[in-house]
Formats: structure tokens, C-alpha cells, sequence
């Protein structure tokens, strides 16, 4: 293992262009349940169709209001990790450095990580169904509707079989074009377009890291670390202190 964590962060030097992405796994260690956890996982006890897709929300918007509000909750509660928080130093360790997150949860921008491309959005944030005015959540949790064009307000986040935001997808696009060194941390690599991304820069002869607690999570990288994220962040961050 101490090889291993010594062999990525020898890839990790000033001049490198670094793209990271993350999913679920990154935040589990905050408390905030996975997706795909066969027991834990939120698509174990609840249907993605009901909750996390636009028939859902027309046919019940109390019902995904609810969900959302309670997830919300819970990531109210919760804090960054020092895996959060060890990607927001390399943001400012490494000039060339991009931070792509599936999560929802904002405990990126929260540890203090200014640039992340929430490429599934914020469940912070609300925006109205019909214009995508921007709103906040009411206290109650309730369906509301927009002050601006009175259709109802959706949780900001991108359901399935919705497109992601042009700009980000063009961010995203460029950061892999032109990266050096490409990670995939705490994510099963199950849903399209993040999953594609590490086969894209493998194609491009770069080299790629995945960081996963599951052993049987490994697409082929070149570098597979099998850790919890925070474990495995800190330890490539403390061979780049002592190198
Ligand atoms: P998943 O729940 O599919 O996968 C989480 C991954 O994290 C699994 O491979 C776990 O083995 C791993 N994991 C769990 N705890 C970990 C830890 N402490 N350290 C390292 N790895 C750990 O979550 P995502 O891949 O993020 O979409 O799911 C992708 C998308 O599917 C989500 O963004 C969500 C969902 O439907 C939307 O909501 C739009």
C-alpha cells in the first residue's frame, strides 16, 4: 500500500494538470448515505423513478419535496471530511487543478473548494420547473411556487434522463482533454457521463488513480488503491509534504 500511495504521489507535482472526480463514497465518512450500498444505500429503500426523475415529480412533487428535504437535512448536519479537505488544499497547492463532483451535498465548496463543477447539481439550491428561476428552500419543506413565473419550485439537481449544463459538461470536457493525471474517488462508476471519464483519459495515454473501500469497485486503472477516501487522501498527502 505505502508503495502504491508513493507511486501516485510522485505523479502529483506542481506543474501537473490534476482532475479529480468525486462521488458518494467521498462524503460516506461524513455520514451521508451512498447510493448503491446494498443495505445503506438510498436506491436500496427508495425508487429512483419516484424520486429522482421529472414523471415523479409531476405525479407527486409533495412526495420528492419530502425526500430532498430530508436528505437536505441530514447534509445540514454534516460536515466536511479530511477528504473534502485534503482536495481543497490541492486546489491551492496545484495551479492546474480541477475538482468534478456527482455529489449534491456541497461539503466541497463547504471545506473550502471554490471551483468544484457540480456536474449533478446542489440540493441546496431550488429552481422553478418550467423556467429554472433560481429559489431557496422554505422553511416547511413544502412544495412552493416560483415568485417569478408561479410554476413549482424543484430541488436543483439532475434527474435521470435529464441533460447536464452545457457549460459544465464543457468544463469538464476540456479538464480531461488536456489533464495530466486523472482520479476517481468513492464512486462506482455506474452512471454516464462521469463513468466514461476514466476510460476518455485512459485512451489518452494519461495515467488514472481510483480510490474505493470495495475491492471489486476497480475499472483498470492504472493505479487502484483499495482505502476509505479520507485514508487514502492523506496518505498521498503526506508523502507530497515530505517530498
Ligand atoms: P454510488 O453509491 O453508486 O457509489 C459509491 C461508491 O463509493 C461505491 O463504489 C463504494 O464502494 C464507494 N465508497 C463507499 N464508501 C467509501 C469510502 N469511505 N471511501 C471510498 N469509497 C467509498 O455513488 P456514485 O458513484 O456517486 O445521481 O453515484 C453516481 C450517481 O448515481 C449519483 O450522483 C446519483 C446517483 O443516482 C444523481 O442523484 C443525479
Amino acid at each position: 500500500m505505502k508503495d502504491l500511495i508513493q507511486k501516485v504521489a510522485s505523479h502529483l507535482a506542481a506543474d501537473r494538470r490534476i482532475v479529480v472526480l468525486t462521488g458518494a463514497g467521498i462524503s460516506a465518512e461524513s455520514g451521508i448515505p451512498t447510493f448503491r450500498d446494498p443495505s445503506e444505500g438510498l436506491w436500496a429503500r427508495f425508487r429512483p423513478e419516484e424520486l429522482a426523475s421529472v414523471e415523479g415529480f409531476q405525479k407527486d412533487p409533495k412526495l420528492v419535496m419530502d425526500w430532498y428535504f430530508w436528505r437536505r437535512e441530514k447534509v445540514l448536519a454534516s460536515k466536511p471530511n479530511a477528504g473534502h479537505q485534503v482536495l481543497a488544499s490541492w486546489a491551492q497547492k496545484f495551479p492546474g487543478f480541477t475538482l468534478i463532483t456527482q455529489n449534491v451535498d456541497g461539503l466541497h465548496e463547504q471545506a473550502g473548494s471554490r471551483n468544484a463543477i457540480e456536474m449533478h447539481g446542489n440540493i441546496h439550491r431550488l429552481r422553478c420547473f418550467n423556467k429554472g428561476h433560481r429559489g431557496s428552500w422554505p422553511l416547511n419543506g413544502l412544495p412552493a411556487n416560483c415568485a417569478e413565473c408561479g410554476s413549482l419550485m424543484r430541488p436543483d439537481i439532475v434527474w435521470f434522463g435529464e441533460s447536464l449544463d452545457p457549460e459544465n459538461l464543457k468544463k469538464i470536457s476540456h479538464a480531461l482533454q488536456t489533464c495530466d493525471i486523472f482520479l476517481a474517488i468513492g464512486t462506482s462508476g455506474l452512471v454516464y457521463p462521469a463513468a466514461g471519464y476514466l476510460q476518455a483519459v485512459a485512451r489518452l495515454g494519461k495515467p488514472t488513480v481510483v480510490i474505493n473501500k470495495d475491492p471489486a469497485s476497480d475499472p483498470g486503472a492504472n493505479f487502484f488503491i483499495n482505502a476509505p477516501a479520507s485514508e487514502a487522501l492523506l496518505a498521498i498527502d503526506s508523502c507530497l509534504i515530505n517530498s
